[in-house]
């Protein structure tokens, strides 16, 4: 089994290399609070908020994942070079069609550095 790394509060770590090591690999949901039943919605993730990741041909994310709880929704995959071999932030808008209330997460693979779980985020659904 693979190790999952979970988010770390960077704001915490005074090492930049640390910092810079968590954010980029760290992935984030962002969507509304509450969705309705049966329509579309839109959950969008994104890898990093203040250091980009590499998009090298040995070195990139290679797929983001959603999940709610232990089920996977969507998976997004990526070959090197999408980000045009520039440091970036991955970003992916998912639209799904809830029918439960959800805790999503994300799940996202470095090809070097393995894979890093999000924050879970609540989501009602009325
Ligand atoms: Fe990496």
């Amino acid at each position: 089994m693979p190790k999952v790394i979970n988010p770390v509060d960077i704001s915490k770590e005074e090492n930049e290399a640390k910092k810079d090591y968590f954010d980029r690999h760290t992935p984030h949901v962002y969507c509304e609070s509450k969705a309705k039943k049966a329509e579309k919605f839109t959950v969008k993730v994104t890898m990093g908020k203040d250091y980009p990741h590499p998009d090298d041909h040995d070195h990139y994310i290679q797929y983001v994942q959603l999940w709610n709880r232990q089920t996977m929704l969507a998976e997004a995959t990526f070959t090197a070079g999408a980000l045009g071999n520039m440091a970036g932030h991955v970003e992916v808008d998912f639209n799904i069609v809830p029918t439960v209330s959800m805790k999503l997460s994300a799940m996202s693979y470095c090809t070097k550095h393995g894979l890093w779980q999000s924050e879970d985020v609540e989501v009602s659904v009325e």
